[in-house]
């Protein structure tokens, strides 16, 4: 798991899904409790991606900056990963999210090059499973990564990836619903007041 690094990998040569994947699929991934490299700490503020993830895919993404993705660049490989995640509300100013929206929630991230979407730099995007009705743009973002899922694909539909992507959450939600993941919803990297 260790020995590849996301950010070592470019230009990575992203194998084309194929049906046979598709259909293999495991509905749960990972041992019964993380093991190294995660869980992985992330933080910091999210930025605007191209937004084609929201619009296009109906999965609309958080992105992190570079030196905000450093922890798990450099130990993990590029694909799609599981934990959890919150957005903190600033201090000074009031917002439009409301209570339920900054719990600790359920993740995805996809950590690469998006090459369905042929991406000339590596970023780490996380959707939350959660029905937010606002953006929190510039809002601070922070995560445990826990497990990885898959690797990233190129796709010959967008139809195919909107797919894998719909599994991806099933998977996180099927493989978060263990003790050994959940109690990292109550880690001290969260804000838990
Ligand atoms: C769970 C998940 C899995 C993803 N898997 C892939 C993938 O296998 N291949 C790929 O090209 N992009 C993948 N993506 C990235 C999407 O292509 C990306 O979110 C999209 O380009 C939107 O980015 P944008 O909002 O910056 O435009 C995945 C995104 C998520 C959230």
């Amino acid at each position: 798991m260790a020995h590849v690094a996301a950010q070592d990998s470019y230009p990575p040569p992203a194998p084309l899904q194929t049906d046979e994947f598709r259909i293999a699929r495991p509905q749960i991934v990972g041992p019964p409790s993380p093991e190294p490299p995660f869980p992985i700490l992330l933080v910091g503020p999210v930025q605007k991606g191209f937004g084609r993830g929201g619009k296009q895919l109906g999965c609309p993404t958080a992105n992190l900056p570079d030196e905000s993705i450093t922890p798990i660049s450099t130990v993990a490989k590029t694909g799609v990963y599981y934990g959890y995640a919150q957005i903190i509300p600033p201090k000074d100013r009031d917002t439009q999210l409301r209570p339920e929206d900054i719990k600790v929630l359920p993740m995805v991230m996809s950590l690469g090059w998006n090459p369905f979407y042929k991406n000339k730099q590596l970023t780490a995007e996380i959707h939350i499973l959660h029905d937010f009705q606002s953006d929190f743009y510039g809002l601070e973002l922070r995560a445990v990564v826990l497990g990885y899922i898959r690797p990233e694909l190129d796709y010959t539909s967008r139809e195919a990836l909107i797919d894998d992507i719909n599994t991806d959450k099933r998977v996180a939600l099927n493989s978060l619903d263990r003790s050994g993941y959940q109690a990292f919803a109550r880690d001290a990297h969260f804000d838990l007041q």
